[in-house]
């Protein structure tokens, strides 16, 4: 499988921010929607508590939560367990893929000497505990290698012009027992192997001003140890929360999403990726629980987003043709409480407004009287449902924050305004659209979209 990393051409989409946004309520009427419904319900918005959901931010975001591990586990328990406290009935959807175990410790050291390294694995790095004389092996290429032996040593190579697989692998067909990538330039050095090869060695990677320092150590026996990784099929689930409508005389067979994950990236705690939406997802089913909808409301949390967006995919596919015919929305909440991000924004697929978009510029504009702004974006669990028609958009502030995907992702950095702010404008839309009286337009299919790879797959990182 090809990992997955931040997109060049979405990153650069992203960080042109308010430009490529279409901030305009006047879109609207582009796509045929002037019925303006008067009232939102000032009672529901008064239920919607922060508080509650930066306390829930609070217990999921005690440690990482790497899809397939206990810790998803225990998360799926205590989402299931929230949603029933509120009178839920809950279904828990499981399924498996191929995914890799991040390590569990990793060190590197000279040996002899008190290690001050602060080494980091590749993802699809194999675990192993091995010592070698420490050579220099250039950028790793195949010319850099030729006619030497590297037999049970330890390659110490620097990042640039081919891959890391292909570095570890060149190296490792040589002989050596371990691999250690350097960075080229200022930073720390994080990236992925691509996919799982039996024959790779342990490899870790260092920032070049450790790199460096360790150059000086060349002909000694370093020690790389990786403890804990490992590839193999895991299982994931999907937590499901479904509000029925309450007067079965009125009922419609629409369906409305609002969704979010619960998993994070290995050593993320993400209190915003994405315990923030997974609470706020919790939250407004717990708001609606008693609310009059003719509309099916399903409140879902997905796993393994970060692995590939496996959770919403896997929930799509389930669906028969008339679910997905009848699925009006889906309203994705991911990354919606960081204090250090930019505002409010909605990103749909293919950047064009859509039924949500609609929903959330007529609740935003009432609420703060201006309309949150749209733009263009994949990389999460809308994706699958645009791919197949469903009107979707992810809700998240532009830019991001710094500690995006890094052990800094807390509960400190959450800012309950902002939480408050989302609950308000993505409860009000949903409420909008499933009461029993509601009079806009109705299930607009839109054409199935294809998440183009570029989107949100790249190269591996050289
Ligand atoms: N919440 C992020 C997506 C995101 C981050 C979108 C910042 C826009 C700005 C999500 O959890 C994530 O990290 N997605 C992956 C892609 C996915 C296909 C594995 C990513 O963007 O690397
Ligand atoms: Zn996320």
């Amino acid at each position: 499988m090809k990992k997955p990393i931040v997109s060049l051409t979405l990153a650069a989409t992203l960080s042109i921010g308010a430009f490529g946004l279409q901030p305009a309520f006047a879109q609207s009427s582009e796509v045929g929607y002037h019925h303006v419904q008067d009232h939102f319900d000032k009672k529901l918005l008064k239920k919607i508590d922060a508080e509650k959901i930066y306390q829930n931010i609070d217990y999921l975001s005690k440690v990482p939560r790497v899809a397939g591990t206990d810790s998803e586990e225990n998360a799926v328990h205590y989402i299931k367990e929230q949603f029933e406290l509120y009178g839920y009935e809950v279904d828990i959807q499981p399924f498996t893929f191929y995914g890799y175990t991040p390590p569990t410790a990793i060190e590197l050291s000279v040996v002899g000497q008190q290690g001050e390294y602060a080494p980091r694995a590749f993802t699809y790095s194999v675990s192993g505990n091995v010592t070698g004389e420490l050579v220099d092996a250039g950028l790793g290429k195949q010319e850099d290698l030729q006619g030497r032996d590297l037999t049970g040593k330890i390659a110490l190579v620097e990042r640039g012009e081919i891959s890391f697989s292909e570095k570890v692998l060149n190296a490792a067909e040589k002989g050596a027992v371990g691999v250690i990538i350097y960075n080229h330039s200022d930073g720390p050095l994080s990236g992925t192997l691509g996919e799982h090869n039996d024959d790779f060695v342990p490899a870790v990677a260092l920032s070049k001003e450790e790199g460096e320092a360790l150059s000086s150590e060349l002909g000694n026996a370093v020690n790389i140890t990786i403890e804990g990784a490992e590839t193999g099929e895991k299982t994931s689930h999907n937590v499901i929360a479904t509000k029925h409508p309450k007067n079965k005389t009125k009922a419609t067979d629409d369906i409305i999403v609002v969704g979010s994950h619960h998993d994070s990236v290995a050593g993320a705690p993400g209190a915003n990726d994405d315990a923030s939406g997974t609470a706020m997802t919790l939250e407004l089913a717990r708001v609606l629980k008693n609310e009059q909808t003719d509309t099916e409301i399903r409140f879902i949390t997905f796993g393994a987003e970060e692995v590939g967006l496996l959770g919403s995919s896997h929930y799509v596919e389930t669906l028969s043709e008339d679910e997905i015919d009848h699925t009006v929305a889906n309203f994705n909440l991911d990354m919606v409480g960081s204090k250090d991000a930019g505002d409010l924004v909605m990103l749909t697929l293919d950047g064009k407004p859509n039924l949500v978009t609609e929903l959330a510029q007529k609740s935003s504009e009432k609420l703060n009287g201006e309309a949150t702004p749209y733009g263009q974006g994949g990389r999460s669990d809308h994706v699958p449902f645009a791919e197949v028609g469903i009107p979707a958009a992810l809700f998240i502030h532009s830019p991001s924050e710094p500690w995006y995907h890094t052990p800094e992702d807390t509960i400190d950095k959450i800012s309950k305004e902002k939480l408050q702010d989302v609950a308000e404008i993505v409860g009000s839309a949903v409420y909008d659209r499933a009461r029993v009286d509601y009079k806009g337009p109705k299930a607009k299919k839109g054409p199935k979209l294809k998440a183009k790879e570029e989107m949100f797959y790249e190269q591996e990182m050289k």
